[in-house]
């Protein structure tokens, strides 16, 4: 929540703006604010979050290990991740819009939450030595698990929860969860990324309704992916329809639609009923409709269709070749 006073801070050259408050820095405020700035670390010592002030005023709010050198404060630059803005803000920085903006990154983890719903293991990643993955919500992670080949899972997380990493399986993935839920407590799970461009363009949330459809534990694509959109306050249209036999999530879907009027969630059993939702948006919405569609093989064929027939063409289609699929039964 931001206070009156809490000063503005703008971004060049992109003229995003975000709130910055008063007990955070301006990187904490910007990430929260769903803005992918530049990270690594969020303590000062990897200089990945290296800003130029152009307006204002802004203090130090935490000691950093990485060196500004004296020319670079001379000529306004600092860390986000070390300051707060003290007055309103213009800053020069490199913010990432597209996945090929982000360099591929490798951080080691360790389990600190796992819980099982249903048939879907949900498991908690912190990542060690105060580092960050910097990505996109959307965008996948490779995870190496001792003893298991390694596995290209969507990060559950939104980018805004630094330090953080969620990952979703389903329990027929049993090697994976075995060597998962067999872990020592000390036992590190290696993260290499971001990959996968199935992301959502800021640029385009005005004006569109966004409808997100997915199956299973795909889910784990496009949670991160409305969390940003809550996180950027624009409030679009979003429509999200989850085709599952375990809607594992189900009651934070719920509690999206309740809290948000912008948003609305169907729970559906197969993709056949996709299709009677998606004609009814199509034909109902004020706004063209956006579809984003991450699922299994087979059902992403089916939904291809059905946006076909329905004559959406305005879609992004999860490609990203990953092992979240069950067996394809609907
Ligand atoms: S120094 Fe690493 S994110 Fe700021």
């Amino acid at each position: 929540m931001s206070a009156p006073d809490d000063p503005e801070v703008t971004l060049l050259p992109s003229g995003k703006q975000f709130v910055s408050h008063a007990h955070s820095s301006v990187l904490e405020s910007g990430l929260s604010a769903g803005i992918a700035l530049p990270y690594r670390c969020s303590n000062g010592s990897c200089g990945e979050c290296r800003a130029r002030v152009v307006n204002g005023e802004v203090e130090q709010i935490r000691f950093h290990d990485y060196t500004v050198t004296a020319a670079e404060k001379n000529a306004g630059v600092l860390l986000l991740c070390s300051h707060r803005a003290l007055t309103p803000l213009e800053i020069e920085v490199s913010e990432a819009t597209v996945a090929e903006d982000i360099p591929q990154q490798q951080l080691n983890t360790r389990i600190c939450h796992t819980e099982t719903l249903g048939n879907t293991l949900v498991v908690r990643l912190k990542i060690l030595r105060g580092k960050a993955l910097w990505y996109l919500a959307g965008q996948y992670a490779r995870i190496t698990v001792p003893g298991c080949t390694p596995q290209l899972l969507p990060v559950a997380t939104c980018p805004c929860e630094a330090g953080y990493l969620e990952c979703h399986l389903s329990t027929t993935q049993s090697d994976l969860c075995n060597a998962i839920m067999s872990l020592k407590k000390r036992e590190r799970i290696v993260v290499e990324g971001p990959q996968g461009s199935f992301t959502v363009d800021d640029a385009t949330l005005h004006g569109f309704h966004h409808v997100f459809i997915t199956t299973d534990e795909h889910f784990a694509a496009v949670k991160p992916m409305i969390e940003h959109i809550i996180a950027t306050e624009v409030e679009p249209r979003c429509t999200l329809l989850w085709v599952a036999s375990n809607h594992y999530k189900n009651n934070l879907c719920r509690s999206w639609a309740d809290a948000f009027d912008w948003f609305t969630y169907q729970a559906l059993a197969n993709t056949k009923a996709v299709s009677s939702e998606l004609s009814t948006l199509h034909k109902g919405s004020p706004s063209p409709l956006k579809v984003y569609v991450s699922a299994a093989t087979e059902a992403r064929n089916q939904l291809e269709q059905q946006l076909l027939s329905c004559g959406i063409n305005d879609c992004v289609i999860d490609t990203t070749e990953h092992q979240v699929s069950r067996p394809n039964n609907r």
